[in-house]
């Protein structure tokens, strides 16, 4: 059969609009009359080469199957090469719809294109599942292999074994920065030394929770015995503490965490329950655990005139970066994440900077996982569109967008307080005036002070003195604990909260530099007129007491 010349290989309706012949395009089967009609007006016109291949084209179009291609303008890599057959080099669906086939064989490639294109498409909610298991995997409460901290584990389990071994009184403060992991590794040592140590001898005591300090010795007393009388008074539950811990015939291991709250203004407390250890006949094993690297230099310093009052010390270092990413890592893989939710370059990013500054895994966790509850609710929010499966209804599963550095580095300095500054000094104004009061007092309480930390009681109290001393307007005490809930929602406060909320200890997320830096941000303001007299006064007063110490 004789090769169909290249120019009749267009589309039909390209064809006819390049002859500008006024056929309805539409149409596949037209007539012959209307066919022989149109030659002939072609026929009337001034001949031309592709005059005369346009009217083999009409022809061979009206009179046989033609290969037609529903892109005319683009090359045809594999031409056709037997116009009368639709099999082979076309691929056009559209074609294989249109016209049939001369073999009548369906193209298998065809039909998976066409049955993609059928596939209806419908607005769908991403599936967000995936972000559930990964939220109570990073929940710093959830217990999780312990990592990098086997050689803290192994010295905490041999100072026990070993004095259990010898029914030895001993005592021993562990110190070291938040989030290292003293917590859960002492609650991981109880729970193996849990088949040696019946469960009235071994006592856990946080205190922190404990109402008011001298209730210790009624919970040490309780965990002694179950059944000890509530109603008996200090004195007394001391004296049946001392005799307890004296005439046992097995070791009492008795661990005190957060015990630096258990710190008075004479320190009688902290002595008494440090010496109980020296009591003739004591079978006392004491762990007191707290942040201060020189908790008992400081507090207790009778005990180190005694060489045998003196407690072993031990510390916990800050986690490096590794730790934090392996530790990040196993508990993503706790979870079972395939998904891979963070980019591991976030993570990667997320170790090194909590590493450089004091390695706090809690942080690495909390912002781990306030970075999920964000992309969790950005995806709620979404509708995709995407393929229906099967005809089912059912959305395709598709890939959740991956947490990337960007993210986790704004939670990160809303986490470390960097935002504090931003929201303080922003001109902008979105920290409201009474908030940003409350914020300057507390660093005006801490000024000068090693403790970065007040009681919400005295905070209350001096930001009612700086609002009196100008006319602005307190608030209340209630108003001023949810002024601070406020301030703590933000991120800007680390709170270690009591049952009486005004005893709460609160202390503001700035390190150093960005304490100095909020203050330069009052001056600014000042400088700038941002703020409207009375709030300027307002600062204009802090910035004196901050010059003079009140
Ligand atoms: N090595 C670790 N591997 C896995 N998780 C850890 C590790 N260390 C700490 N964590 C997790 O971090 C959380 C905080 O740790 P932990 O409470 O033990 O810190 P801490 O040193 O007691 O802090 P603080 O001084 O504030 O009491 C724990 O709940 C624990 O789940
Ligand atoms: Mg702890």
């Amino acid at each position: 059969m004789r090769e169909m010349p290249s120019c009749a290989r267009v589309t039909r309706q390209h064809a006819l609009q390049q002859m500008s012949l006024d056929f309805p395009v539409e149409k596949k089967t037209p007539s012959r009359m209307h066919a022989k009609k149109k030659i002939e007006e072609l026929e009337a016109e001034p001949k031309g080469i592709c005059r005369a291949e346009t009217k083999k084209t009409v022809r061979s179009f009206y009179s046989q199957p033609v290969c037609v291609s529903l892109t005319p303008r683009s090359p045809r890599k594999s031409p056709c090469k037997n116009p009368l057959s639709l099999n082979g080099s076309s691929s056009s669906p559209k074609k294989k719809r249109g016209l049939k086939s001369s073999t009548d064989e369906p193209d298998e490639n065809v039909v998976s294109i066409v049955e993609k294109r059928q596939l209806p498409l419908q607005l769908c909610k991403p599936d967000v599942s995936a972000y559930d298991s990964v939220k109570v995997a990073l929940h710093s409460s959830v217990g999780a292999p312990l990592i990098g901290r086997e050689m803290e584990i192994s010295f905490l389990h041999d100072f026990i074994s070993e004095n259990l071994r010898k029914k030895n009184s001993a005592s021993l403060y562990v110190s070291g920065p938040p989030g290292t992991g003293k917590t859960a590794s002492i609650n991981h040592i109880l729970e193996n030394f849990k088949d040696d140590l019946p469960a009235h001898k071994a006592i856990l005591i946080n205190c922190m929770a404990v109402k008011n300090v001298s209730s210790v010795y009624f919970h040490i007393a309780k965990g002694l015995d179950g059944a000890f009388p509530c109603q008996k008074g200090e004195k007394e539950t001391i004296t049946w503490i001392e005799n307890k811990i004296t005439c046992s015939r097995n070791p009492i291991l008795l661990v005190l965490d957060e015990v630096d709250q258990l710190s008075s203004r004479r320190q009688e407390i902290l002595y008494r329950i440090f010496q109980w250890p020296l009591l003739p006949s004591s079978r006392l094993i004491l762990i007191g655990v707290a942040n201060a690297l020189d908790l008992t230099d400081r507090m207790l310093p009778w005990l180190q005139g005694c060489v045998a009052a003196r407690p072993q010390l031990f510390h916990f270092k800050s986690y490096s970066k590794d730790q934090i990413l392996d530790i990040l890592r196993a508990r993503l893989d706790q979870a079972g994440d395939s998904q891979n939710v963070f980019h591991p370059l976030a993570l990667r990013f997320l170790a090194s900077k909590i590493a450089g500054r004091a390695g706090d895994i809690r942080m690495a966790l909390d912002v781990c996982r306030r970075a999920v509850n964000l992309a969790e609710a950005k995806a709620k929010e979404q509708l995709v569109l995407q393929p229906v499966s099967n005809g089912k209804g059912q959305c395709q599963k598709l890939p959740l967008k991956e947490i990337g550095i960007r993210e986790v580095s704004s939670l990160y300095d809303e986490a470390t307080g960097s935002s504090v500054a931003n929201l303080i000094s922003g001109s902008s104004h979105e920290m409201p005036l009474q908030q940003k009061l409350a914020v300057a007092t507390l660093l005006l309480i801490t000024k000068g002070t090693k403790s970065k930390e007040t009681t919400i009681s005295k905070w209350h109290e001096v930001f009612r003195r700086v609002c009196d001393k100008r006319s602005v307007e307190g608030v209340s005490p209630s108003e001023f604990v949810h002024l601070v809930s406020l301030l703590d929602s933000h991120g800007i406060l680390a709170l270690k909260k009591k049952k009486d909320v005004r005893l709460s200890l609160a202390s503001l997320r700035l390190d150093e530099g960005e304490v100095e830096n909020a203050r330069n941000h009052f001056m600014k303001l000042l400088k700038d007129d941002l703020l409207k007299p009375t709030a300027i006064a307002a600062i204009e007063t802090l910035l004196y007491y901050m010059e003079h110490d009140q």
